[in-house]
């Protein structure tokens, strides 16, 4: 038995992480104010995902699906010899780990994509114009297949440990340092020349790069797309309001802003409680802090949907008596966003 470099530095790293991002994604999907974070983390995970897909047909000898995707007779056969406790010695990953390796690289895309639909969709205020009953049935793919990951990666260690005692060396290792041990008389095939080795890790490098920067500019994952992303939403539902509608206005939305409503607290105005200048913090009336309203002042603000509509609803209905309408939303929004 010799040593032999097996996995490339580029199998090895994406590898380490996709566990890195999948725990990452794990820890903060559940939370609204780590959602963010999340689809940061998610589009992370597609771009090493689409690279190690690149990397399948462009990468080193073992890297390559062709080295290791095989048939199913193959893989029932050397599942009945891990069966009888005598694998077959294979260099890259053998024929029944492969199928999981496939398994769980389509399951990655899966998720990946299906959460940046979401992202993309009406609910996450993103641009993409999709029904109500479509984005739920996304949601629920998405969920499932995040769902069944864990099992998978339990499943896919588990081999991992059985592979190791039956062939008698240190897999996990080996997907750390990239060497594997050969069998004496084992013969490397020849590895692609060095230029068609850089030339493919630049092109999948290229490639899942540009996706990842792609989407991150649409997506509302950073803080300067958020406002327009959420402004995009009440475009579409002004317009669905009164189709006579051209475009929202920064100035009726400062008259907004500052006209005052006979409440029961008296004379109210937005400005009341969220300062006349609103990129200064607010105060309510029971004297609490509010931070600025104004984006510019605060990154955080107007990043979640679901919070800017459950405020509009709140103070709308304290200050004007009623629901703001698309149109005062968006013009609000477009004010702040001014400042
Ligand atoms: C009685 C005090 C008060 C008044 C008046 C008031 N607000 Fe607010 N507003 C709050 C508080 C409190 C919050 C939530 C605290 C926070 O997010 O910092 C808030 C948050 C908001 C948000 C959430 C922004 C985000 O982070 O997504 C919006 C939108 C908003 N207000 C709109 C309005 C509008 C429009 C008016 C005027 C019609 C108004 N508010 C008047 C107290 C007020």
């Amino acid at each position: 038995m010799k040593p032999v470099k097996v996995w490339d530095p580029a199998v090895r790293l994406t590898h380490l992480a996709m566990g890195v991002l999948v725990l990452g994604a794990f820890l903060t999907a559940e939370e609204d104010d780590t959602l963010p974070l999340h689809m940061k983390l998610g589009l992370g995970l597609l771009g090493i995902v689409l690279f190690r897909v690149v990397w399948g047909f462009v990468g080193s000898t073992h890297a390559r699906f062709s080295d290791f995707v095989k048939g199913p007779k193959t893989v029932l056969t050397a599942m009945r010899a891990m069966v009888r406790g005598k694998p077959d010695h294979h260099l890259g990953h053998n024929p029944v780990g492969a199928v999981m390796v496939v398994t769980l690289l389509v399951l990655l895309g899966v998720v990946t994509l299906t959460g940046i639909t979401m992202g993309l969709g009406p609910d996450w205020s993103g641009p993409l114009a999709m029904s109500k009953s479509t984005l739920h049935a996304v949601k629920e793919v998405h969920e499932g297949a995040a769902g069944a990951l864990p099992v998978l990666i339990v499943l896919h260690v588990l081999g991992v440990i059985l592979s190791s005692v039956l062939e008698r060396q240190n897999l996990i290792g080996g997907m750390v340092t990239g060497f594997k041990r050969a069998d004496d008389g084992h013969v490397e095939p020849a590895s692609p020349g060095a230029l068609r080795l850089t030339a493919g890790f630049l092109m999948a490098l290229v490639l899942a790069a540009a996706a990842v920067f792609g989407l991150w500019r649409v997506l509302p994952v950073s803080e300067a797309a958020a406002a327009p992303a959420l402004l995009s939403t009440y475009e579409r539902e002004a317009r669905a309001e009164s189709p006579a509608f051209t475009g929202f206005d920064a100035a009726r939305g400062r008259t907004l802003y500052f006209s005052e409503h006979p409440t029961k607290n008296g004379p109210t105005s937005c400005a009341t409680c969220h300062a006349a200048d609103a990129r200064q913090p607010g105060k309510s009336p029971v004297g609490k802090r509010i931070d600025p309203l104004a984006p510019s002042a605060n990154p955080d603000r107007f990043t979640d949907a679901a919070k800017a509509t459950k405020w509009f609803d709140r103070n709308c209905t304290q200050v004007l008596g009623r629901n703001c309408t698309a149109l005062e939303r968006g013009d609000f929004l477009t004010y702040l966003s001014s400042l």
